[in-house]
């Protein structure tokens, strides 16, 4: 057989053997099988071992998502092994309140003791399913610093704490994985880790919220208002009790962050996004943009400005309710189904729809970066985060979209070209106008081509100031085809 001479592996900075056992030290350098697949060390010249054993996974949480995911883990295992040789075994979860009743498989695995999870010897990865920043921040970090892998549906987390914990995981030489965090079953950041690590993705739209989705599909097609969508979607069991973080954005806001990081291998946080949510929706806004052939949708998009290789690049992030025209792929995405629409330099448009929450789809994205993580440690190698520096973000001021304006204006002759004569004046150029008359006064809807946000504020303020304008209705961007 072929044999190689390679530097030994007790040099932290060149390449090892995954197997164990491969190597033969001899004055400093090592004889590798050469049909032994190579590994690099981490940052801080550790090898992590590979791995010829079960891999044991504690989980911290079993509540909507931990016990579907820790059933269907127990499940599947048995064919897990049989079609890929990864022996899975769940040895414990932790939880707040152990005197809870569980279901019967779970009840003999549950403790109150986080660190038989985080600390524990005979744990090789973390399933965090707990919910909020804190303490899930200390126990992730602690286990990953530990050495173990950790796979997390908690977004708030990565979108929050996402670096930091990259570092750790990396400084240990183990696996984070986040997937079900973004869009839950939709198996999108896998591509952006690995299918697209190379290609240049230039923006990304999604429709990430299911409740608000939801919401706007029965507000679309059916006529709802606002608070009856709300409470349709209480009583089916799509919005919480106090649905703040769904109508908000704030959740999109989560999830965009985490996805327009690894699209743009840039860190971005949730606090970069801006957003807003669709509380401020009225009725007439849905009927009009059927008339004009769009759909409302809350859409989080992400766009990143000027070509590869031309200095830092700017990145704009928001969410917001659109205009979206019926001919795009996202308009048709209704009820809670979830879609990312990505446009890639070489790759073109591609979509990705799919469920975006529920605790089977969760469970199911969970298992598969648990499948992933236990596969790597066996070969005793793990996946980095992708990530450069932090992103330098274009002002929201300075991101162009057409957008939709709706002004309730006196009708009397000369009202139509004053109006348009401010937008003109702040190089907002239209599009369409459509006016409807009502008694005295008039409704009158204007499209735009593209115009800078800052330009449609200016031109919306100095509106408000006239006293042909009695109202600013609607001003909502647009997607067009
Ligand atoms: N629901 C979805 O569709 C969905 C989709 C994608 C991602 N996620 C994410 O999945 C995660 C879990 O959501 P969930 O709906 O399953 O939450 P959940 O039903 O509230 O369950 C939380 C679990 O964490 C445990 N826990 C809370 N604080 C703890 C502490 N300090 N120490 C130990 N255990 C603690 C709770 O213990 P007890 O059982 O004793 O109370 C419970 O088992 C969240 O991060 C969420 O954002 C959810």
């Amino acid at each position: 057989m072929t044999k190689m001479i390679s530097a030994t592996p007790t040099d932290p900075r060149q390449p090892s053997s995954s197997r164990a056992g491969n190597f033969l030290f001899q004055d400093g350098f090592s004889i590798q099988d050469d049909a032994a697949e190579r590994r690099w060390p981490n940052d801080a010249g550790v090898y992590a071992p590979a791995m010829d054993r079960p891999v044991n996974v504690g989980m911290l949480g079993c509540g909507n998502v931990g016990a579907a995911f820790a059933e269907f883990l127990l499940d599947r295992a048995p064919d897990i092994q049989e079609i890929s040789g990864i022996d899975l075994t769940l040895k414990r979860i932790a939880v707040r309140d152990a005197g809870k009743k569980r279901s019967g498989l779970l009840a003999p695995l549950i403790t109150d003791d986080v660190r038989a999870i985080t600390d524990a010897d005979d744990i090789d990865v973390v399933v965090e399913v707990m919910s909020g920043i804190e303490p899930a921040h200390a126990y992730v970090l602690a286990a990953l610093r530990a050495g173990k892998s950790v796979v997390t549906a908690n977004k708030e987390l990565i979108a929050k704490h996402g670096p930091e914990l990259y570092e750790a995981a990396d400084a240990s030489g183990v696996d984070l994985f986040f997937e079900t965090a973004a869009v839950a079953s939709v198996p999108i950041l896998r591509v952006l880790r690995e299918s697209f690590l190379g290609e240049d993705i230039t923006s990304v739209l999604g429709i990430v919220n299911g409740t608000s989705n939801y919401m706007l599909t029965r507000m679309s097609e059916e006529g709802l208002g606002y608070s009856e969508a709300l409470r349709q979607a209480q009583e089916e069991g799509y919005a919480e009790p106090d649905p703040t973080n769904d109508v908000t954005g704030a959740d999109s806001a989560s999830k965009l962050a985490i996805l327009a990081s690894l699209a743009f291998k840039r860190a971005i946080a949730v606090d970069d996004v801006e957003r807003e949510g669709i509380d401020k929706l009225e009725r007439d806004d849905f009927d009009i943009a059927a008339r004009f052939g769009y759909v409302i949708k809350s859409i989080a998009k992400a766009e990143v400005f000027g070509a590869a290789g031309s200095g830092e690049r700017e990145i704009g992030v928001q969410v917001f309710p659109a205009l979206v025209d019926k001919s795009h792929p996202l308009a048709n995405v209704r009820h809670t189904y979830n879609a990312v629409f990505l446009k890639g330099c070489a790759a073109g448009d591609q979509m990705f729809y799919g469920h975006g929450a529920g605790r089977l789809p969760s469970a199911s994205a969970l298992l598969g970066d648990l499948v992933t993580a236990a596969d790597h440690l066996r070969r005793g190698t793990h996946r980095r985060v992708p990530l450069g520096s932090s992103a330098v973000l274009r002002p929201t001021e300075r991101l162009a979209h057409p957008h939709y304006l709706k002004l309730e204006v006196t009708d009397a002759p000369g009202v139509l070209s004053e109006v348009s004569g401010v937008l003109g004046r702040h190089q907002v150029s239209i599009r369409s106008i459509t006016q409807e008359d009502r008694a005295s006064k008039a409704r009158v809807v204007f499209i735009t081509h593209r115009a800078e946000e800052g330009a449609m504020r200016q031109a919306v303020a100095e509106l408000r100031s006239l006293d042909s304008v009695l109202g600013v209705g609607g001003m909502l961007r647009i997607v067009e085809a």
